[in-house]
């Protein structure tokens, strides 16, 4: 007889409300090389919003037309170890992990937002005991594209002068937390209503977006992090030192065919006018993993989650993130 989980599963693309149901379905079994989780927590990002709702409609060339192929949202994942596949050696049932299920058989639909889940063994690494379940399930995501692009793309260390735009999010607070520790100075632009927040993340200088746009102050970065792309590439381009760097890390927001694909490709074209420009991207592996447990267990860098859902309201979990007024991370336990 096939076993089954409870799983959120996705009908089509529109409003998460409309097309995530949660149902019954088979449980995956873990093939060679992969292990099966039972969830404890899940977080939800960008990219479950964007194949959610379908926008940028042109993904949906890949994805799916009608509705994705893989049925099942959600990549980060903190759990059991359920079961293990053949050639896994260094897993075993009941072995607390965290990791991502993502380049896992996605097409089969083996998304995190379930009971369980099945991940490449070399995307899960064993959770430290003092980490909280939830906390490891919202730091990997959010935690190792924070981690690449402070440390890799910007190069942050004593004294750069850093901005984050976005720096309130997921990816945010991560990023400020982890670059100040590394000595940086950080300007980070959010909402007023989020300013003593972020400050206290570690933040020297906070900018309002509502009353001051950053693109035409006076002050010059060596780094600049932006997690919106709401002002045209070239504009915050200006605002670098001579050997700043760019990092546009936003594809979500715009027109419903494109939304930010022609910012990052126009971001991606100031390389040709001298401006140095990194995109990042988000690599689970053990090594990245191990980066982020490392600054978690030390405590000088933390999870902020803002609110955490139950398996059974994923579609409310995924709208609160699709408001982009979300302060941290937004949890699913279970
Ligand atoms: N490269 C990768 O592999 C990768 C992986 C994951 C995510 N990403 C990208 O990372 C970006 C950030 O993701 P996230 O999860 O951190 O997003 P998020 O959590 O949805 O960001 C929400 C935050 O954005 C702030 N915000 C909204 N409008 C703003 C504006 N006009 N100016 C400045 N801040 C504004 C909000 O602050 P207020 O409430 O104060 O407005 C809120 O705290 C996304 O664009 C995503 O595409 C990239």
């Amino acid at each position: 007889m096939t076993e089954t989980m409870r799983a959120v599963v996705q009908r089509g693309y529109g409003s998460p409300d409309r097309v995530l149901e949660l149902t019954e379905i088979e449980r995956p079994a873990p093939g060679p090389g992969e292990v099966l989780v039972r969830l404890h927590a899940t977080s939800v990002n960008t990219p479950d919003w964007v194949l959610v709702t379908g926008t940028p409609a042109i993904l949906r060339l890949g994805t799916g037309l009608r509705r994705p192929t893989a049925p099942v949202r959600g990549s980060d994942i903190a759990g059991t170890v359920a079961a293990v596949g053949p050639g896994v050696t260094d897993l075993a049932p009941g072995d607390p992990v965290f990791g991502s299920v993502w380049q896992n058989r996605a097409g089969a639909g083996a998304g995190t937002f379930a009971e369980y889940a099945v991940a490449p063994a070399d995307r899960l690494l064993r959770k430290p005991e003092e980490l909280p379940f939830a906390a490891a399930a919202a730091a990997v995501m959010s935690g190792i594209t924070a981690l690449t692009a402070v440390r890799d793309a910007a190069a942050a260390g004593p004294g750069t002068r850093l901005l984050i735009n976005g720096a309130s999010g997921g990816v945010g607070t991560f990023a400020v937390q982890i670059a100040a520790r590394l000595g940086a100075r950080v300007t980070a632009v959010c909402s007023g209503r989020n300013a003593e927040f972020v400050r206290a993340l570690g933040a020297e200088r906070v900018i309002d977006y509502t009353v001051e746009d950053y693109t035409r102050g006076a002050e010059r970065y060596d780094a600049i992090l932006d997690n919106v792309l709401n002002h045209p590439p070239a504009a915050s381009a200006r605002m670098l030192a001579p050997t700043g760097v760019l990092i546009p890390n936003s594809v979500g927001r715009g027109s419903r065919l494109l939304a930010g694909l022609p910012r990052m490709a126009r971001a991606a074209t100031l390389r040709w006018t001298g401006t140095r420009v990194r995109t990042v991207t988000c690599v689970p592996d053990r090594t990245n993993l191990a980066a982020v447990a490392a600054l978690l267990g030390t405590g000088e860098v933390t999870a902020v989650i803002e609110r955490s859902y139950p398996l059974a309201e994923a579609a409310r979990a995924v709208a609160h993130l699709l408001g982009h007024r979300a302060r941290g991370n937004i949890v699913i336990t279970l």
